[in-house]
């Protein structure tokens, strides 16, 4: 599904103005805004209720646009860039001056990607410049995956909504510290840590997600109105049950193992087998069980790896302390 060119023209003129436009990338639709604007970027972080100090990603139609965003681009992030763009990486560079230091949060680093949706590159050929862009979501919770998410999270927060249809990949972008020599994973997402390795020749560092509450750290994020509980396939249905009878609303992630053994539930959603689809499904399965009335849902771990490292790590955020 492509925007009419009128609404296109439109977008960048808002865009231009120092205004907010919600655009369809191919992982989650994103908040963007003139990305030298500090102004622009402020309204930004009020529309979506997020500290100032969390640094944005930057969007270009092309990696031949990158002057003045970034200082260089290292050997290793030229070969990643060249492989991937446009598609869901985001590569973390030091910053050129272009950038506003609203937009990276005051560091001398900057996030850049080049996103893989037809939508998306209109949009900022037509504008010509960078799109700091966030996912277009109040902070914390879940990424909007169509523009009806973010009609309904964001409301008149926005200047302008351009409608891609639902978005490929569903997952954000996998985060590549690339600022120095040896390359780290900050975010696990649309690009596979593999495919990543399988191109650089060597292998990448990927952190955890710790269970313990760390001073500074959003451990839940990307999280529902229902609490998530994380437990091990085989007892999705005897926990789901556990729950119910203690009085819960309770909302089920049945893993393709169980299919078939479906538990008494308030509602519950079957996890496609492939990874991809998985991916592409879940912050949508997240909200069909919050509008569904659940309080808490039950859920287990994919395999991580390929996208199923990015999933679990959603899961695992959303499953984090809440506050
Ligand atoms: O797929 C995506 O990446 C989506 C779409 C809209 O492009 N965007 C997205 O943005 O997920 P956001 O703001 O929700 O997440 C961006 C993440 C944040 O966790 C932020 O800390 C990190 O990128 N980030 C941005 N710039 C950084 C930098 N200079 N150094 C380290 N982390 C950075
Ligand atoms: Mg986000």
């Amino acid at each position: 599904m492509t925007a009419a060119a009128g609404d296109i023209e439109k977008a960048a003129g808002v865009l231009r103005a120092g205004g907010l436009v919600a655009f369809p990338t191919e992982t989650v639709y994103g908040l963007g805004a003139d990305a030298s604007d500090p102004a622009a970027v402020s309204r930004i972080y009020q529309a979506k209720g997020r500290p100032s100090t969390h640094p944005l990603i930057v969007h270009l139609a092309g990696a031949e646009h990158l002057d003045g965003w970034v200082e260089k681009l290292p050997g290793p992030a030229r070969l990643l860039a060249q492989h991937f763009w446009p598609g869901p990486l985001t590569l973390v560079l030091r910053r050129g001056p272009r950038v506003s230091s609203a937009t990276t949060g005051g560091l001398e680093t900057v996030g850049v990607r080049v996103p893989d949706h037809p939508v998306a590159l209109a949009l900022l050929s037509a504008f010509g410049g960078g799109a700091a862009a966030p996912s277009a979501n109040r902070f914390g919770s879940v990424s909007p995956t169509t523009a009806g998410h973010v009609r309904a999270e964001l409301g008149d927060a926005v200047d302008f909504v351009l409608d891609g249809g639902p978005c490929q990949v569903g997952v954000e972008s996998t985060i590549v510290d690339a600022t120095s020599d040896t390359l780290s994973v900050l975010r696990p997402g649309g690009v596979p840590r593999e495919d990543l390795e399988a191109v650089l020749g060597s292998s990448l560092e990927v952190p955890s997600v710790s269970p313990i509450r760390v001073p500074g750290q959003h451990p839940s994020h990307y999280a529902p109105r229902a609490r998530v509980v994380l437990v091990e396939p085989g007892r999705v249905a005897a926990e789901a049950e556990r729950a119910r009878k203690l009085g819960h609303q309770v909302g089920v992630f049945l893993p393709p193992s169980l299919d078939g053994a479906v538990p008494e539930a308030r509602a519950v959603v079957a996890v496609p087998a492939s990874p991809a689809e998985y991916a592409r499904g879940l912050y949508g399965f997240l909200r069909e069980l919050d509008r569904a009335g659940c309080d808490l849902i039950v859920a287990s771990l994919p395999e991580e790896k390929g996208l199923g490292l990015a999933i679990a790590n959603r899961l695992r955020r959303a499953a984090g302390p809440r506050g």
